[in-house]
């Protein structure tokens, strides 16, 4: 199944509750998702028989990688019965699903083994510096970073790997960090990886000044820790990948604002009420949840779907500048990342 740009369908990323323990200055502002700001109700969520559903028609199109996101994934009750039941899944060939999670580690270290157990692969958590006043002020919420250093040591004991680390940078914020996450990382079973902060949503405030472009980040790490770059992992990676020259590791760029990876994009995404999206930043999602809740067969399910993707021409973040216009000018509101799904 292919789209408009020949793109096949290979991703899907899940949003798995639209609520999350930090207050991220670059997703959820305290100052838009304060005391008062309304979360989805229990019965708007997909159910997991639902969200398994959708999963196993997606696969049935080429989908071989799943990934559940949030908001904060391991806040939705008993999602280690959801991993066990996408871990179920196989391709038309019979091969298992890549099945991963993106988390904030906050309570990784209780839930790892228990998803390990229940078939998840692997886990990428985010963490924005070393520094526990940066950290603070970014998650503000003062969670602080050994906690989550002892979430990655503890993922990585059971078993669950290759772990990614995910740093987003905010200029002025902790752009300060990039080499001493490097040097923190380098030599050690996680790849941490450097993320452009994107104008996702409509809340974060964003703005071209705060980005910091990967280059700069390639440039700073190589002048002290000599890297190469390497050839992606598979096609519609969305990180760039550089190997420190000495051989003991190496790092990730995710450069969605400097160089965009749409020609390459293969991810769909269902939002925590069960809307497909094609594009992280879309403005419009499909309603499968009505679909579903209405009685539809998975036969008209999966054709929707196909229909859906067929018809696909996003590559938003390749038109990026004309599109930030259009849309500020048309007051159209572009979907929340933990709801969509990072
Ligand atoms: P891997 O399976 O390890 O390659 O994961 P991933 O990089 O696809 O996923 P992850 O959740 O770690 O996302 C890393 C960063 O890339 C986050 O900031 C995401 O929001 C961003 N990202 C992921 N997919 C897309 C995409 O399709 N478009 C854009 N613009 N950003 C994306
Ligand atoms: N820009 C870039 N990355 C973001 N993330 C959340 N919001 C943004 C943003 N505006 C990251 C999270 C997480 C991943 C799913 O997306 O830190 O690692
Ligand atoms: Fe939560 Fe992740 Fe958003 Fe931070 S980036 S507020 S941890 S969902
Ligand atoms: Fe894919 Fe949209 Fe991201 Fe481009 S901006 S890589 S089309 S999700």
């Amino acid at each position: 199944m292919i789209d408009q740009f020949q793109r096949p369908l290979h991703d899907l990323r899940i949003s798995v509750t639209d609520r999350c323990n930090f207050r991220c200055v670059y997703c959820m502002p305290t100052e838009v998702f304060g005391k008062d700001f309304a979360f989805m109700e229990r019965d708007e969520l997909l159910s997991f028989e639902e969200i398994t559903r959708l999963a196993r028609i997606s696969v049935a199109h080429g989908v071989e990688k799943i990934r559940l996101t949030g908001g904060e994934p391991l806040l939705r009750k008993g999602i280690e019965e959801l991993v066990a039941m996408l871990a179920a899944l196989r391709t038309p060939d019979g091969r298992p699903i890549d099945i991963a999670m993106t988390t904030n580690g906050s309570v990784l270290a209780l839930k790892a083994q228990a998803l390990k157990d229940a078939g998840l692969k692997r886990v990428t958590v985010s963490l924005d510096s070393l520094d526990d006043a940066t950290f603070q002020a970014m998650n503000d919420v003062k969670f602080p970073v050994s906690k989550v250093l002892n979430s990655l040591d503890v993922a990585h004991s059971v078993g669950l790997g290759p772990i990614k680390i995910n740093m987003v940078l905010k200029r002025g914020q902790n752009d300060q960090d990039v080499v001493a996450m490097a040097r923190h990382f380098k030599g050690t079973p996680y790849i941490l990886r450097f993320i452009e902060y994107m104008d996702v949503g409509s809340s974060n405030g964003w703005e071209m000044a705060d980005v910091v472009p990967s280059s700069e980040v390639v440039a700073r790490i190589n002048a002290e820790l000599p890297l190469d770059e390497v050839a992606p992992n598979y096609n519609g990676e969305t990180s760039r990948r550089w190997r420190y020259r000495d051989g003991d590791g190496e790092i990730g760029v995710i450069s969605s604002v400097t160089q965009s990876f749409c020609h390459s994009c293969s991810r769909a995404r269902v939002s925590t009420d069960g809307k497909l999206f094609t594009c992280l930043f879309a403005t419009e999602g499909h309603d499968l949840r009505a679909l579903m809740r209405g009685g539809c067969t998975d036969e008209q399910l999966s054709a929707v779907m196909a229909r859906i993707w067929s018809e696909r021409t996003d590559r938003y973040s390749e038109l990026r500048s004309i599109e930030t216009g259009k849309l500020r000018a048309s007051g159209k509101k572009k979907i929340e990342m933990s709801y969509i799904g990072g």
